[in-house]
Protein backbone atom coordinates (compact mmCIF):
# COMPACT_ATOMS: atom_id res chain seq x y z
CA UNK A 1 0.00 0.00 0.00
CA UNK A 2 1.65 3.40 -0.81
CA UNK A 3 1.74 5.46 1.82
CA UNK A 4 -0.51 8.43 2.60
CA UNK A 5 0.44 11.82 2.53
CA UNK A 6 -1.96 15.20 3.29
CA UNK A 7 -0.89 18.62 0.78
CA UNK A 8 -2.10 21.62 2.50
CA UNK A 9 -2.13 23.82 -0.56
CA UNK A 10 -1.68 22.99 -4.34
CA UNK A 11 1.55 22.48 -5.15
CA UNK A 12 2.95 22.72 -9.47
CA UNK A 13 1.92 20.30 -10.94
CA UNK A 14 5.37 18.61 -11.65
CA UNK A 15 6.05 18.07 -8.23
CA UNK A 16 2.57 16.91 -7.00
CA UNK A 17 3.14 14.38 -10.00
CA UNK A 18 6.29 13.39 -8.69
CA UNK A 19 4.64 13.06 -5.03
CA UNK A 20 2.03 10.99 -6.56
CA UNK A 21 3.98 8.71 -7.96
CA UNK A 22 4.91 7.68 -4.83
CA UNK A 23 2.21 8.15 -2.23
CA UNK A 24 -1.32 8.29 -1.96
CA UNK A 25 -2.30 12.36 -1.71
CA UNK A 26 -4.71 13.97 -0.44
CA UNK A 27 -4.92 17.25 -1.25
CA UNK A 28 -6.58 20.23 -0.60
CA UNK A 29 -7.36 22.81 -3.24
CA UNK A 30 -9.14 25.83 -1.69
CA UNK A 31 -6.18 28.96 -1.73
CA UNK A 32 -7.01 29.84 2.17
CA UNK A 33 -5.59 28.00 4.87
CA UNK A 34 -7.15 24.81 6.20
CA UNK A 35 -9.44 25.62 9.16
CA UNK A 36 -7.24 23.78 12.20
CA UNK A 37 -10.29 21.64 12.87
CA UNK A 38 -10.23 20.47 9.32
CA UNK A 39 -6.63 20.07 9.29
CA UNK A 40 -6.90 17.53 12.19
CA UNK A 41 -8.79 15.88 10.52
CA UNK A 42 -7.73 15.43 7.39
CA UNK A 43 -3.92 14.67 8.92
CA UNK A 44 -5.75 11.54 10.78
CA UNK A 45 -3.95 8.27 9.58
CA UNK A 46 -1.92 9.71 7.07
CA UNK A 47 1.69 9.13 7.61
CA UNK A 48 3.09 12.43 5.66
CA UNK A 49 2.29 15.82 5.54
CA UNK A 50 3.36 18.95 3.14
CA UNK A 51 2.41 22.42 4.60
CA UNK A 52 2.86 25.92 4.24
CA UNK A 53 4.19 28.68 6.59
CA UNK A 54 0.21 29.98 6.60
CA UNK A 55 -0.61 26.03 8.20
CA UNK A 56 -0.07 26.13 12.36
CA UNK A 57 1.03 23.07 13.02
CA UNK A 58 0.72 23.07 16.55
CA UNK A 59 1.08 20.11 18.73
CA UNK A 60 -2.83 19.26 18.71
CA UNK A 61 -2.58 18.35 15.05
CA UNK A 62 0.58 16.95 15.24
CA UNK A 63 -1.04 14.47 17.92
CA UNK A 64 -4.05 14.29 15.28
CA UNK A 65 -1.40 12.64 12.92
CA UNK A 66 -0.40 9.38 15.26
CA UNK A 67 0.72 7.90 11.87
CA UNK A 68 2.72 10.96 11.09
CA UNK A 69 6.53 10.12 10.20
CA UNK A 70 7.81 13.39 8.26
CA UNK A 71 6.62 17.48 8.22
CA UNK A 72 7.92 18.66 5.50
CA UNK A 73 7.25 22.45 5.41
CA UNK A 74 7.43 24.56 2.23
CA UNK A 75 9.58 27.39 3.61
CA UNK A 76 12.95 28.04 5.35
CA UNK A 77 10.84 29.45 8.34
CA UNK A 78 9.69 27.15 10.20
CA UNK A 79 7.90 29.11 13.35
CA UNK A 80 4.61 27.50 12.23
CA UNK A 81 5.18 24.24 13.29
CA UNK A 82 5.71 23.00 16.78
CA UNK A 83 9.20 21.10 16.63
CA UNK A 84 9.75 19.93 20.05
CA UNK A 85 5.89 18.36 19.93
CA UNK A 86 6.98 16.65 16.23
CA UNK A 87 10.26 15.22 17.89
CA UNK A 88 9.04 14.18 21.19
CA UNK A 89 7.04 11.75 18.80
CA UNK A 90 9.61 10.83 16.62
CA UNK A 91 8.41 12.83 13.74
CA UNK A 92 10.96 14.37 11.26
CA UNK A 93 10.60 17.91 10.37
CA UNK A 94 12.50 19.76 7.37
CA UNK A 95 12.10 22.94 5.41
CA UNK A 96 13.54 24.55 2.19
CA UNK A 97 16.43 25.94 3.11
CA UNK A 98 19.13 27.33 -0.03
CA UNK A 99 17.03 27.32 -2.76
CA UNK A 100 15.23 30.21 -1.56
CA UNK A 101 18.48 32.13 -0.53
CA UNK A 102 18.90 34.11 -3.88
CA UNK A 103 15.63 35.00 -4.43
CA UNK A 104 14.92 36.45 -0.34
CA UNK A 105 18.26 38.47 -0.83
CA UNK A 106 17.47 40.23 -4.07
CA UNK A 107 13.81 41.29 -2.89
CA UNK A 108 16.30 42.49 0.14
CA UNK A 109 18.44 44.63 -2.21
CA UNK A 110 15.07 45.70 -4.01
CA UNK A 111 13.28 46.63 -1.08
CA UNK A 112 16.56 48.58 0.34
CA UNK A 113 16.63 50.37 -3.06
CA UNK A 114 12.85 50.81 -3.04
CA UNK A 115 13.20 52.68 -0.08
CA UNK A 116 16.19 54.65 -0.02
CA UNK A 117 15.25 56.06 -3.73
CA UNK A 118 11.82 56.53 -2.89
CA UNK A 119 10.43 54.40 -6.28
CA UNK A 120 7.12 53.72 -4.65
CA UNK A 121 6.26 57.19 -3.35
CA UNK A 122 7.03 58.57 -6.86
CA UNK A 123 4.96 56.06 -7.98
CA UNK A 124 1.75 57.34 -6.14
CA UNK A 125 3.07 60.91 -7.12
CA UNK A 126 3.35 60.32 -11.06
CA UNK A 127 -0.06 58.23 -11.02
CA UNK A 128 -1.93 60.81 -8.90
CA UNK A 129 -1.27 63.68 -11.56
CA UNK A 130 0.72 65.67 -9.12
CA UNK A 131 4.10 65.22 -10.79
CA UNK A 132 5.67 68.39 -11.34
CA UNK A 133 8.46 67.98 -13.62
CA UNK A 134 12.43 67.45 -12.81
CA UNK A 135 13.55 69.72 -10.64
CA UNK A 136 17.40 69.48 -9.03
CA UNK A 137 16.29 68.87 -5.12
CA UNK A 138 13.25 66.72 -6.39
CA UNK A 139 12.54 63.77 -4.33
CA UNK A 140 16.14 63.20 -3.49
CA UNK A 141 16.90 60.16 -1.89
CA UNK A 142 20.08 58.29 -0.02
CA UNK A 143 22.46 56.32 -1.99
CA UNK A 144 23.57 52.76 -0.92
CA UNK A 145 27.34 53.36 -2.16
CA UNK A 146 29.72 54.02 1.00
CA UNK A 147 27.08 53.42 3.20
CA UNK A 148 26.67 51.05 6.35
CA UNK A 149 24.88 48.19 5.95
CA UNK A 150 23.97 46.13 9.06
CA UNK A 151 22.70 42.87 9.21
CA UNK A 152 20.97 41.27 11.75
CA UNK A 153 21.30 37.04 11.43
CA UNK A 154 24.19 36.02 9.48
CA UNK A 155 22.69 33.18 7.89
CA UNK A 156 22.96 32.17 4.48
CA UNK A 157 20.30 34.73 3.10
CA UNK A 158 22.05 37.54 5.61
CA UNK A 159 25.15 36.40 3.84
CA UNK A 160 23.68 36.48 0.68
CA UNK A 161 22.07 40.22 1.14
CA UNK A 162 26.01 41.40 2.45
CA UNK A 163 27.29 39.91 -1.50
CA UNK A 164 25.10 42.23 -2.63
CA UNK A 165 24.94 45.16 -0.68
CA UNK A 166 28.76 44.99 -0.93
CA UNK A 167 28.64 44.91 -5.21
CA UNK A 168 26.88 48.15 -4.02
CA UNK A 169 29.88 49.47 -2.37
CA UNK A 170 28.44 49.43 0.94
CA UNK A 171 29.95 48.52 4.14
CA UNK A 172 28.56 45.92 5.50
CA UNK A 173 28.55 44.81 9.42
CA UNK A 174 27.08 42.00 11.16
CA UNK A 175 25.79 41.79 14.66
CA UNK A 176 27.84 39.61 16.91
CA UNK A 177 27.20 36.42 17.34
CA UNK A 178 24.71 35.58 20.63
CA UNK A 179 24.04 39.28 20.47
CA UNK A 180 21.62 39.55 17.80
CA UNK A 181 19.76 37.24 20.90
CA UNK A 182 18.92 33.98 17.93
CA UNK A 183 20.21 30.75 19.23
CA UNK A 184 19.76 29.65 15.44
CA UNK A 185 22.72 27.41 14.67
CA UNK A 186 23.77 29.09 11.26
CA UNK A 187 24.63 32.11 13.31
CA UNK A 188 27.98 30.68 14.51
CA UNK A 189 28.93 28.51 11.35
CA UNK A 190 29.15 31.26 8.73
CA UNK A 191 31.97 33.10 9.52
CA UNK A 192 34.67 34.31 7.54
CA UNK A 193 37.88 36.25 8.62
CA UNK A 194 36.80 39.21 6.57
CA UNK A 195 33.61 39.84 8.14
CA UNK A 196 33.15 42.52 10.92
CA UNK A 197 31.48 41.78 13.88
CA UNK A 198 29.92 44.80 15.93
CA UNK A 199 27.53 44.69 18.89
CA UNK A 200 23.65 44.84 18.22
CA UNK A 201 23.58 48.08 19.66
CA UNK A 202 26.68 49.33 18.00
CA UNK A 203 25.26 48.11 14.48
CA UNK A 204 21.36 50.17 15.10
CA UNK A 205 23.71 52.90 16.51
CA UNK A 206 25.95 53.55 13.10
CA UNK A 207 24.57 51.51 10.27
CA UNK A 208 22.60 53.80 7.53
CA UNK A 209 20.51 50.22 6.52
CA UNK A 210 19.88 47.71 9.42
CA UNK A 211 18.18 44.49 7.36
CA UNK A 212 16.49 41.62 9.37
CA UNK A 213 17.25 37.95 8.24
CA UNK A 214 16.77 35.95 11.94
CA UNK A 215 14.29 33.40 12.26
CA UNK A 216 11.16 33.98 14.35
CA UNK A 217 12.18 32.62 17.80
CA UNK A 218 11.34 33.32 21.55
CA UNK A 219 14.79 35.47 21.73
CA UNK A 220 14.21 37.22 18.22
CA UNK A 221 10.41 38.07 18.84
CA UNK A 222 10.30 42.33 18.82
CA UNK A 223 13.72 42.03 18.73
CA UNK A 224 13.49 45.54 16.70
CA UNK A 225 11.14 47.43 19.42
CA UNK A 226 11.06 51.15 20.94
CA UNK A 227 14.70 50.26 22.50
CA UNK A 228 15.75 49.05 19.39
CA UNK A 229 14.46 52.00 16.85
CA UNK A 230 15.33 54.75 19.28
CA UNK A 231 19.24 54.18 18.61
CA UNK A 232 18.82 54.07 15.23
CA UNK A 233 20.35 57.07 12.86
CA UNK A 234 17.27 59.56 12.20
CA UNK A 235 18.68 58.98 8.23
CA UNK A 236 18.01 54.86 9.08
CA UNK A 237 15.92 52.44 6.71
CA UNK A 238 14.93 49.53 8.37
CA UNK A 239 14.07 46.37 5.66
CA UNK A 240 12.35 43.10 7.34
CA UNK A 241 11.74 40.02 5.11
CA UNK A 242 12.37 37.61 7.84
CA UNK A 243 9.36 37.14 10.10
CA UNK A 244 7.12 40.09 11.17
CA UNK A 245 7.19 39.72 14.61
CA UNK A 246 10.88 40.18 14.85
CA UNK A 247 9.48 43.69 14.50
CA UNK A 248 7.10 45.36 16.82
CA UNK A 249 4.67 46.94 14.19
CA UNK A 250 3.02 49.47 16.80
CA UNK A 251 6.76 50.42 17.89
CA UNK A 252 7.87 50.53 13.91
CA UNK A 253 4.90 53.07 13.69
CA UNK A 254 5.46 55.20 15.89
CA UNK A 255 9.19 55.69 15.02
CA UNK A 256 8.54 56.87 11.80
CA UNK A 257 5.35 58.87 12.81
CA UNK A 258 7.95 60.66 15.24
CA UNK A 259 10.46 61.09 12.66
CA UNK A 260 12.77 58.72 14.64
CA UNK A 261 14.29 56.71 11.10
CA UNK A 262 13.79 57.57 8.10
CA UNK A 263 12.12 54.81 6.79
CA UNK A 264 10.64 50.69 6.46
CA UNK A 265 10.67 48.50 3.79
CA UNK A 266 8.88 45.34 5.08
CA UNK A 267 7.90 42.09 3.45
CA UNK A 268 6.43 40.19 6.10
CA UNK A 269 3.67 41.19 8.82
CA UNK A 270 2.91 40.38 12.76
CA UNK A 271 -0.65 39.55 11.45
CA UNK A 272 -0.54 38.18 8.15
CA UNK A 273 -2.05 39.13 5.81
CA UNK A 274 -3.14 42.15 8.24
CA UNK A 275 -0.62 45.37 8.57
CA UNK A 276 -1.09 47.25 11.39
CA UNK A 277 -3.29 50.09 10.39
CA UNK A 278 -0.37 52.83 11.51
CA UNK A 279 1.67 51.73 8.93
CA UNK A 280 -0.74 51.57 5.75
CA UNK A 281 -0.80 55.61 5.82
CA UNK A 282 2.39 56.88 6.37
CA UNK A 283 4.80 57.67 2.63
CA UNK A 284 7.76 56.28 4.54
CA UNK A 285 7.24 53.03 4.18
CA UNK A 286 7.19 49.88 1.42
CA UNK A 287 5.01 47.28 2.14
CA UNK A 288 5.25 43.95 -0.30
CA UNK A 289 2.97 40.54 0.26
CA UNK A 290 5.23 38.38 1.78
CA UNK A 291 6.99 38.11 -1.65
CA UNK A 292 10.69 36.94 -0.67
CA UNK A 293 10.88 34.08 -2.40
CA UNK A 294 8.06 35.05 -4.71
CA UNK A 295 10.07 33.48 -8.39
CA UNK A 296 8.41 30.69 -10.22
CA UNK A 297 12.17 29.41 -10.04
CA UNK A 298 12.24 29.35 -6.39
CA UNK A 299 8.64 28.58 -5.75
CA UNK A 300 9.15 25.08 -7.46
CA UNK A 301 12.26 24.64 -6.36
CA UNK A 302 10.69 24.82 -2.52
CA UNK A 303 7.86 22.35 -3.76
CA UNK A 304 10.66 19.93 -5.23
CA UNK A 305 12.39 20.17 -2.11
CA UNK A 306 9.32 19.10 0.24
CA UNK A 307 8.12 16.29 -2.38
CA UNK A 308 11.88 15.16 -2.02
CA UNK A 309 11.90 15.14 1.77
CA UNK A 310 8.92 13.63 2.29
CA UNK A 311 9.58 10.46 -0.53
CA UNK A 312 12.88 10.13 1.21
CA UNK A 313 11.33 9.30 4.77
CA UNK A 314 8.78 7.78 3.66
CA UNK A 315 10.62 5.13 1.42
CA UNK A 316 12.64 4.56 4.74
CA UNK A 317 15.39 6.92 3.56
CA UNK A 318 17.27 9.55 5.36
CA UNK A 319 15.66 13.22 5.07
CA UNK A 320 17.77 15.89 2.46
CA UNK A 321 17.40 19.30 4.57
CA UNK A 322 16.18 18.40 8.32
CA UNK A 323 15.20 20.64 10.91
CA UNK A 324 17.89 19.39 12.98
CA UNK A 325 17.34 20.81 16.91
C1 LIG B 1 9.11 32.21 3.69
O1 LIG B 1 8.93 33.17 4.33
C2 LIG B 1 9.92 31.11 4.11
O2 LIG B 1 10.22 30.99 5.31
O3 LIG B 1 10.28 30.30 3.25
Amino acid sequence: MKPRVLVTRRLPVVSLSHLESVCEVDLYTKNEAMSPDELKRRVHGKDGLVCLMTDQVDCAVIKAGSNLRIIANVAVGHDNIDIPCARSRGIIVTNTPDVLTEAVADLTLGLMLTISRRIVEGDRLVRSGSWAGWSLDFMLGMELRGKQCGIIGSGRIGRAVALRASAFGMRVVFARHGECKSNHSVQALNTSDNDTWISLDKLLETSDVVSLHVPLTEQTKHLINRQALMRMKQTAYLINVSRGSVVDEKALAWALNSKLIAGAALDVYEREPSVHPDLLGLETVVLSPHLGSGTRETRSAMADLAVANTISVLSGKSPLTPITP
